[in-house]
């Protein structure tokens, strides 16, 4: 199984022109692999400014516009893709990760922990930490500042997930780092999409990385230029939960002391 980052600059506040920008890149990931990962908020941009203005912004899922351009390079090419946009429900709004397959959409993850000024734009997610399973891996999703908690990558790695999906809108330099620790110690593939370019005061980090179950990087991408980065997810070394014979990252967990973490 090959996947790919697709590192660019969403438009901010103008989908279309983010589709134009996003889509000659995943055309160049999907010819070379099975899964396609998008920064965060690949639809929209990130610092949408008011409620207001991204309620405006945001559609349903079903009818977003990227999820639809995915939905039909998936379809003709027969791959998977997952991208971060800006959905609608009703008068609520999510920055969700979407996950398209052949047949449509598959899935979606609502991010659970929003950064800074995102609380004043979207809902927290709802839906809980969802794993699925697309034939040859198991797929789990988080989006950018969930890499400063733990516990979810974890509950994704207890529930099987061979490889997180991370489309990203980073800022702190240091969250590559992060990454690839919870790949190292939960012992599963992660693909953190970033985005390149600044809105305001907001300057993106791209660098974006794919990072194996030992804690290396195993592709990378350039802190400014858009570019899709490729490698070779091997589905056993992720089932191997084993540090040494005598070892293992799930199963030598101490939960009946661990309860502090519930409260
Ligand atoms: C972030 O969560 N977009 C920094």
């Amino acid at each position: 199984l090959r996947i790919a980052t697709v590192q660019f600059a969403p438009v901010l506040g103008d989908p279309a022109a983010s589709v134009a920008a996003a889509i000659p890149l995943v055309e160049e990931a999907l010819e070379g692999a099975d899964l396609a990962i998008l920064p965060e908020l690949a639809d929209t941009g990130y610092d949408l400014g008011s409620a207001r203005a991204a309620l405006e912004l945001a559609s349903p899922i079903d009818v977003n516009p990227l999820v639809g351009a995915l939905a039909r390079i998936c379809s003709s090419l027969g791959r998977h893709a997952v991208a971060g946009i800006c959905e609608r429900e009703g008068d609520r709004v999510f920055n969700t990760a979407a996950l398209v397959g052949p047949a449509g959409l598959l899935g979606r993850y609502r991010k659970l922990h929003l950064f800074m000024n995102e609380r004043d734009l979207f809902a927290p997610g709802d839906l809980g930490l969802p794993v699925f399973d697309i034939g040859p891996c198991r797929v789990g999703m988080l989006i950018c500042f969930d890499w400063a908690f733990p516990e979810a990558w974890r509950c994704l790695a207890l529930d099987g997930a061979d490889l997180i999906c991370h489309p990203s809108n980073l800022v702190l330099p240091y969250a590559g780092q992060a990454t690839l620790v919870h790949a190292l110690v939960n012992r599963v593939y992660v693909a953190t999409a970033n985005r390149i370019g600044a809105e305001g005061d907001l300057a993106f980090t791209g660098a974006s990385q794919i990072a194996g179950p030992d804690g290396r990087s195993l592709a990378g991408s350039p802190a400014d230029a858009p570019h899709v980065a490729f490698a070779d997810i091997d589905v056993a070394r992720a089932r191997d939960k084993r540090f040494t014979a005598r070892n293992d990252a799930l199963e030598d967990r101490r939960p009946d002391q661990y309860r502090r973490i519930l409260g």
